[in-house]
């Protein structure tokens, strides 16, 4: 089987035969892109639709053909290692059947996520809990529902787990070097090397089970050797495993890859990294399961926002008399306020160390010759840390106006919020057709 653009994706091959039980139009609302349209016409046809509406409310468009080209990187760059999806990072519908259609797995980290993944027919076995800090009614939850796989940190996490999943198939989560990432996950999570021997020790007294390490390098990973030291850091604590009498088979190699295809390190120089790593800590005969838990990497460059431009106002330095705002003055500042914003879409701005500044851009080409004005764009909430970008030189806008901004996916919609009562955007699943056909054919 090809994809349209002559990659041999035999990694679609699934187990459900077809895509269109859990991926079709019906049940996620997709759009299915015919006759050559683009996401690009899309986006057009969806602005000039609200325009007649009366309505300018914030949307994303999402492309469904972005995750697939994303996966099969994946699988060419990292054959070994099987992804399963954070949920966390974006949990619309259409990406879930999306990841699911592809086959991956999915880390779960509550248990509403674990109660979804579920619902959209994912089995338990394709499900790790991934959360090493868990309330115990989450853990009988995930018990009663034969999610086994889970990991933990510390002695605390071993008493919960085996008063309330005994038969659980536990991975011990290690703190590893993430000083190369903007958000240092092992600051909260992950046993050190040090206490690695006492918690399986532990684990063995209260006869649970362990059966592998998971680690994760941080969220915004710019640095691929991080991979290599944990992934040898794993290695030593499978050893002690294994001395202690359990049956080590599984590694989980975690986040931090970035889904942008602007990023500082690219996608394969990381996959290059971790395969070394791999065949000398964990050559292929040594029977051990890889893993690993990627977010951002599926979804980020997948998601646009759209925002329209609901006020403005011009300041001028002298804010003098005279200047009746017409004239074609480079020494204002315009304000703008958008319909979307870091209460938002836009979360991401405050909340995620490695999404800190967007590039909005305009709805149509920019001639070179055009005046461009030092632009403030602010967000729609009564707050002013409610700011978009703080000072970009674009032409000059007018209410009604839409912004587009991309690689929107990841942990946006999900953290964002109601605050002063504007909605939350609506999402507009793409695929264009040759993608929908190539999915339904695998
Ligand atoms: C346990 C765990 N796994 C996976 C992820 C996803 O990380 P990323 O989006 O950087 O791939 C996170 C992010 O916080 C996480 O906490």
């Amino acid at each position: 089987m090809e994809a349209h653009d002559g990659h041999v994706i035999p990694a679609l091959v699934t187990t459900k035969g077809s895509f269109v039980p859990v991926l079709s139009p019906e049940n996620c609302g997709i759009d299915i892109l015919d006759n050559g349209r683009t996401i690009r016409d899309f986006l057009d046809s969806k602005i000039k639709e609200r325009g007649s509406a009366d309505n300018e409310e914030p949307f994303y468009v999402a492309s469904l053909d972005s995750i697939l080209e994303r996966h099969l990187r994946w699988r060419t760059n990292l054959p070994r290692v099987t992804p399963f999806y954070a949920v966390k990072c974006n949990n619309d519908a259409s990406v879930l059947r999306m990841m699911s259609a592809l086959d991956t797995g999915f880390d779960c980290a509550s248990k509403v996520e674990i109660q979804l993944m579920l619902s959209l027919g994912v089995t338990p076995d394709k499900i790790i809990y991934a959360h090493t800090t868990k309330p115990l009614s989450h853990i009988k939850y995930a018990c009663t529902h034969g999610v086994d796989m889970m990991t933990f940190d510390s002695e605390e996490e071993l008493l919960k787990i085996s008063l309330s999943h005994a038969k659980a198939k536990l991975v011990l989560r290690i703190a590893v070097d993430d000083s190369a990432s903007k958000i240092r996950l092992s600051l909260k999570f992950g046993a050190r090397l040090e206490s690695v021997g006492k918690l399986l020790g532990r684990a063995g007294e209260l006869g649970l089970e362990v059966i592998g390490v998971s680690f994760h390098v941080g969220s915004g990973c710019t640095g691929s050797l991080a991979f290599k030291q944990a992934i040898a850091d794993a290695r030593r604590v499978f050893d002690m495993g294994n001395l202690l009498g359990f049956q080590m088979s599984l590694l989980d190699i975690g986040g931090g890859f970035s889904g942008r295809e602007d990023c500082q390190v690219a996608f394969e120089e990381f996959s290059e990294v971790i395969n070394g790593a791999l065949e000398e800590f964990f050559p292929p005969d040594s029977g051990v399961q890889i893993i690993a838990e990627p977010g951002r990497y599926y979804v980020d460059s997948a998601f646009t926002l759209a925002a329209n431009v609901i006020a403005k106002r011009v300041i001028t330095d002298d804010m003098d008399e005279h200047n009746d705002g017409k004239d074609n003055c480079p020494d204002r500042t315009m304000m703008y306020y958008l319909n979307d914003g870091v209460y938002g879409s836009l979360s991401c701005l405050i909340n995620d160390a490695a999404h800190t500044q967007v590039e909005p851009y305009l709805n149509r080409v920019v001639e070179s010759s055009e005046q461009r004005y030092r632009s403030v764009i602010w967000g729609p909430t009564c707050d002013s840390f409610d700011k978009v970008t703080d000072s970009c030189w674009i032409p000059e806008l007018h209410v009604g106006d839409w912004l587009l901004i991309d690689n929107m996916g990841a942990y946006s919609i999900c953290l964002s919020t109601d605050f002063n009562g504007f909605e939350r955007a609506h999402i507009y699943p793409v695929v264009t057709a040759e993608t929908w056909h190539t999915l339904n054919l695998s």
